[in-house]
């Protein structure tokens, strides 16, 4: 096992009714701003409940943070924390309201371009950001107990993340309620995220962390067994909850210590929603089965592992066990409705491999992945296997 340091100091509120406590969660003498997108916490209740628990809280509001959330939205909210001494920021919506939150908590005390902190970027150490909470009424990206972000540039296709200790959120409500409003492509999109996430953190090499790998293998097979649960009209408390809490438990920084890290899926993925606006989730499930076909050699052995203890294959060799691995896992893409293929999300496909190869050579990521060794010309080859 590597060494590793962990901390992670977000604290976490599990289960229904609990947006109510942040009516002792978030400081009296603060100027909060709540912080949300598209508009429906309006029409689930989420909303509501806030503004009741922040009711004796000085409290504003700034809505309209979009999916993918957008740098020029996100300077817009910038300068009403700057003109009106907002001093505490809350964060009530998925992945894209909380990083944009954890942008705008970077951004409120840098004295450089916003911009210069994703371009560079520019990391946040404890003490330097806004503080800030979250309600989540996604389950997804693990945002909620993690300190990264991801923001869009429309203007220039960009999509650039960055992060730091200091963007831990200080507190999370996860009211597994919530899911009781979000549309069916969105809840497929939270497991195929969440699921990809521990793969990028699980399929790389076979290592001696025996704890952090069974625990990304109980992730995977809590999420199998959760998605037709969720999936369905009936709406069911225990899936939501067993749900929600895989999706944070994915990416809250515990499974990937100790062990080596790839992230190449996401870093191509990105491009595609810059270049086509597809969702972040779906870009993921269309590179991750060429990616893993493309560095078959070095993955193996991970994956003949995650074929045994996740989907209990126990018949043929190593390599037989490997391509049967990423068989069941685009089934289980296409068992939520989420294609594997570029073509099926655009036609204008062409090009887009050379245009990633470029973009990741102009930004000087020239080793990807765990070892660091995948180049702009060996993501051009992924991209294209992926039309
Ligand atoms: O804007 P509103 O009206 O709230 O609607 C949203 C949005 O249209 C809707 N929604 C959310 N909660 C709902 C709901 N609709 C009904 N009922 C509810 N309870 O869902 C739509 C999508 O929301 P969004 O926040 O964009 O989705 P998600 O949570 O998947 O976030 C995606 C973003 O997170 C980034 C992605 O790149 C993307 O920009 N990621 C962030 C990560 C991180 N910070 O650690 C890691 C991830 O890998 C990812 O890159
Ligand atoms: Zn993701």
């Amino acid at each position: 096992m590597l060494n590793f340091e962990f901390k992670n100091p977000t604290k976490i509120l599990f289960g229904k009714g609990e947006i109510a406590k942040i009516s002792t969660e978030v400081p009296k003498d603060a100027k909060v701003l709540m912080i949300y997108g598209g508009g429906s916490i309006k029409n689930n209740g989420v909303y509501d409940q806030v503004k009741e628990a922040l009711k004796d809280h000085n409290l504003q509001e700034f809505g309209g943070v979009p999916a993918n959330p957008e740098y020029e939205v996100l300077v817009d909210a910038l300068n009403f924390i700057k003109e009106n001494n907002i001093t505490y920021l809350l964060a009530v919506g998925g992945g894209s309201v909380i990083d944009g939150v954890k942008f705008l908590s970077a951004a409120a005390n840098y004295d450089g371009e916003p911009w210069e902190i994703l371009k560079k970027p520019v990391r946040t150490f404890e003490g330097e950001g806004m503080p800030f909470g979250t309600i989540l009424t996604l389950p997804a990206t693990g945002s909620e107990m993690n300190s990264g972000y991801v923001i869009s540039r429309r203007e220039t296709n960009e999509k650039l993340s960055s992060g730091g200790p200091g963007l831990f959120p200080q507190f999370s409500v996860l009211d597994p309620e919530v899911i009781k409003s979000i549309p069916k492509n969105q809840i497929a999109n939270g497991i195929a995220d969440a699921y990809t996430h521990v793969l990028e953190q699980y399929t790389t090499a076979p290592s001696s962390a025996d704890l952090q790998e069974r625990i990304a293998e109980s992730i995977l097979i809590s999420l199998q067994n959760a998605s037709p649960k969720v999936m369905s009209d009936d709406f069911d408390y225990d899936a939501a909850g067993n749900f929600m809490w895989c999706c944070t438990m994915a990416l809250n920084g515990l499974i990937q210590k100790g062990v080596i890290t790839d992230w190449a899926v996401h870093a191509m993925g990105h491009e595609l929603t810059a270049y086509y606006g597809i969702d972040h989730a779906r870009t993921l499930a269309v590179i991750a089965p060429s990616h893993y076909r493309y560095n078959f050699e070095t993955k193996k052995g991970k994956l003949a592992q995650y074929a045994e203890r996740v989907w209990g294959i126990t018949e043929g060799n190593v390599e037989e066990k490997a391509e049967q691995a990423i068989v069941k896992m685009e089934e289980f893409f296409h068992s939520l409705n989420i294609q594997t293929k570029l073509s099926d999300y655009t036609q204008d496909f062409n090009g887009t491999a050379e245009r990633i190869e470029k973009a990741f050579t102009e930004r000087n990521w020239l080793g990807l992945g765990e070892n660091k060794n995948l180049t702009p010309k060996d993501a051009f080859k992924i991209v294209e296997m992926s039309y």
